[in-house]
């Protein structure tokens, strides 16, 4: 069983939530979203560690509100960069020696199974890299203008990236090295050149981007 450090990378705005603050703080079944995120891998015994990636504009809130709930938890918290890669990159400096697998997870997933988690760290443990995905199942139009219906882009062999995305250390630091900018932690590795492994994960895993996203995920949750 590898070791693993996870960074949950939370520092984002929530601007498309549109809440006039993070939506990091939004109850999900009676707990703030973060926090559903973080018991998924406070409970595991292979993670070694737990980096919350926070604002310096919610700093005071979470210190204040859910302090004691972080220590219980074991998890420490890291300053934010101005976007995403930037916060995985701030986190990167505070990993510990002895994490083997370093997992990258967006604080905003707090639905994903402990199944899929399984399969995601044993993927990476075996080939360095892996993330977890889902084909793609909609009928995907193009839009040359946002108005009207262009091209039907062929859905054959198109997968969506969710998290958690899950690599050797030595990989995942090389390819924030580079200075290279992504849109995800996979996409940094790969340009490394680096064969990343897709493991088949579940709709369910979904990303809270809106409020209906929120909605979906107390159905989700609330079984
Ligand atoms: N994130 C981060 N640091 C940033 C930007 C984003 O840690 N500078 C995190 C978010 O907090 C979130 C994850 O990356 O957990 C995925 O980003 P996204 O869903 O885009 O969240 P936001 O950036 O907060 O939302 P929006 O793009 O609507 O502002
Ligand atoms: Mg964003």
């Amino acid at each position: 069983m590898a070791k693993v450090s996870v960074i949950l990378p939370a520092a984002g705005a929530g601007t498309r939530f549109g809440a006039g603050r993070s939506k990091i703080f939004q109850p999900l079944c009676g707990r703030a979203v973060f926090l559903h995120a973080l018991e998924l891998f406070a409970r595991r015994d292979d993670v070694v560690q737990m980096l919350l990636v926070v604002s310096s504009r919610d700093a005071d809130e979470l210190n204040g509100r859910f302090g004691d709930e972080l220590r219980r938890l074991g998890a420490e918290t890291v300053e934010g960069g101005t976007d995403r890669s930037g916060s995985v990159r701030n986190a990167l400096s505070r990993i510990h020696d002895e994490a083997e697998l370093i997992c990258v997870h967006d604080a905003v997933r707090p639905c994903v199974g402990t199944e899929q988690i399984d399969a995601v760290f044993a993927a990476a443990e075996r080939t360095g890299s892996a993330i977890l995905a889902c084909p793609v199942r909609a009928t995907l139009k193009h839009s040359p203008d946002n108005v009207h219906v262009g091209q039907t882009v062929p859905r054959d062999g198109l997968w969506e990236a969710q998290t958690p995305q899950v690599f050797r250390g030595d990989i995942l630091s090389a390819a924030y090295q580079t200075g290279l900018s992504a849109t995800d932690d996979a996409e940094l590795v790969q340009q490394l050149g680096h064969d990343v492994e897709l493991v088949e994960g579940d709709a369910r895993n979904i990303k809270i981007t809106t409020p209906a996203d929120l909605a979906i995920a107390e159905c989700i949750l609330g079984k």
